[in-house]
């Protein structure tokens, strides 16, 4: 039986690339001094359905069904609702700004297609508490060094700008009311996908042109992203943005910046996405709480499929994978009399905090180097006649060197030329 398509199944090889995506992450996240939460997997379905969460297309990819007790519940599609209610009841425990990320799995039952999964990993990362543009472009610059982080440059990656209050100005001024926003917005959200008639059709039919549209996409920068603009500029970030309007994200929450991360030649889907959503906590909330925020997210599926496609990112990737796969100690057993012996040395190199490992039943001391070799140990220790003196090879090297046992641990530590 296979696995449910949109599904993965992780060998460790692919179990470690996906680690090396994580603590590359929560190491970007420090260095912005956010704080690690999360939330439930498992959500009562109307957090999603209640008004302003989410949007119509997500509801639609629910994973949705009954509980055992006749719950309507939904495998959480993003984080979003789960931190805005879970900041709503605790709020009043937390200074100002809020900046938390979360790492967590997500499900979505999606299209299937390149870049896109039915489950995948996202990074969150949210300022709640702070409605300011300066909170705007930190989110903007954190997703900008959490790209970064993997070796990525400027070359290779851009953010694009937006602001649903540039297209409120336009629209209202096109004599559109408030209700009809959200429903051209929605299909602004489709311009590059849908094909010329129907653009123009859907537009005609709110007394809009797909050129006055267009016109207005190429526009100058509109005055609402002007502060985030020069805090990023000041930060030496400004090759790493572009303003385009075109970005107006599909999710129905957000109220003000909008942004997506894309690869420059733009040959795979957003790498993240995000913005201000400043009524969703006190919509979820039923107005007990106002708190204003912004946030983005990152998954790991674009992004792991963007660094092996860029040669230096996926270069960095590798001294990672190598690092993240080094093991400091194999110990070969030369006598198979001395492997009571052997296991003392054993437990007392991972009681030191050396990464060790051995055979777990007899074998050629060669075919032990190769495991030594495969399991790219940095040196061997080799039990043998000559206890309680011990032979370290460095693997690298074939340097050979005797280290009576009682010293053998702060030996590997600082190791002697
Ligand atoms: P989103 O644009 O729906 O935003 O997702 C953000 C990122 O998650 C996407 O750019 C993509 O990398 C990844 N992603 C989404 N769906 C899939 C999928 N089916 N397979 C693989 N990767 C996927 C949100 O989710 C917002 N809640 C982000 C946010 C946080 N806004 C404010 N705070």
């Amino acid at each position: 039986m296979k696995a449910l398509a949109g599904f993965r199944e992780l060998y460790p090889e692919e179990a470690l690339r996906r680690g090396v995506i994580l603590s590359t992450w929560r190491r970007v996240a420090r260095c912005y001094g956010f704080e690690e939460y999360d939330g439930p997997t498992l959500e009562p379905l109307d957090l999603y359905s209640k008004k302003n969460a989410g949007g119509e297309e997500i509801l639609g990819q629910l994973y949705r069904f009954e509980d055992g007790g006749g719950r309507q519940v939904a495998l959480r599609p993003e984080m979003t609702p789960s931190l805005a209610r879970m900041a709503a009841s605790k709020e009043k425990h937390y200074r100002k700004p809020m900046k938390w990320f979360a790492i967590g799995n997500f499900f979505r039952f999606e299209r299937q297609q390149r870049g896109r999964l039915r489950e995948f990993i996202q990074l969150n990362c949210d300022i709640l508490g702070d409605a300011g543009p300066d909170a705007d472009a930190e989110l903007v610059a954190f997703a900008i060094d959490a790209m970064r982080g993997f070796g990525l440059r400027s070359e290779d990656f851009v953010v694009r700008l937006s602001h649903r209050k540039a297209w409120t100005s336009f629209l209202e001024a096109h004599g559109l009311s408030g209700k009809q926003i959200p429903g051209v917005l929605q299909i602004v959200d489709k311009l590059e996908r849908d094909a010329p008639e129907v653009l123009e059709e859907k537009l005609t039919a709110v007394g809009l042109s797909l050129s006055q549209v267009k016109d207005f996409i190429k526009g100058p920068p509109p005055p609402e992203l002007h502060h985030v603009i020069g805090n990023l500029t000041s930060r030496g970030l400004g090759d790493f943005f572009e303003v385009d309007l075109s970005i107006v994200r599909g999710l129905a929450y957000y109220t003000g910046l909008v942004f997506e991360v894309f690869d420059r030649s733009k040959s795979l889907r957003a790498l993240a996405g995000g913005g201000r959503y400043d009524a969703l906590v006190s919509g979820l909330s039923d107005g007990a709480v106002d708190l204003p925020a912004v946030g983005f997210g990152m998954g790991d599926v674009v992004l792991g499929n963007f660094i092996s496609e860029v040669p230096h990112a996926e270069a960095l990737m590798q001294t990672r994978l190598a690092e993240a796969r080094a093991l400091d100690v194999y110990v070969i057993v030369a006598d198979e009399a001395r492997r009571p012996e052997a296991l003392r040395v054993i437990q007392s190199l991972r009681d030191a905090g050396l990464t060790t490992d051995a055979g777990l039943s007899p074998s050629k001391v060669g075919k032990q180097f190769q495991a030594a070799e495969l399991a790219h140990a940095k040196f061997a220790v080799v039990v043998g006649s000559e206890w309680p003196s011990l032979k370290v090879k460095r693997m690298a090297t074939r340097a050979e060197s005797e280290v009576p046992y009682g010293e053998l641990a702060e030996w590997l530590k600082n190791p002697q030329a």
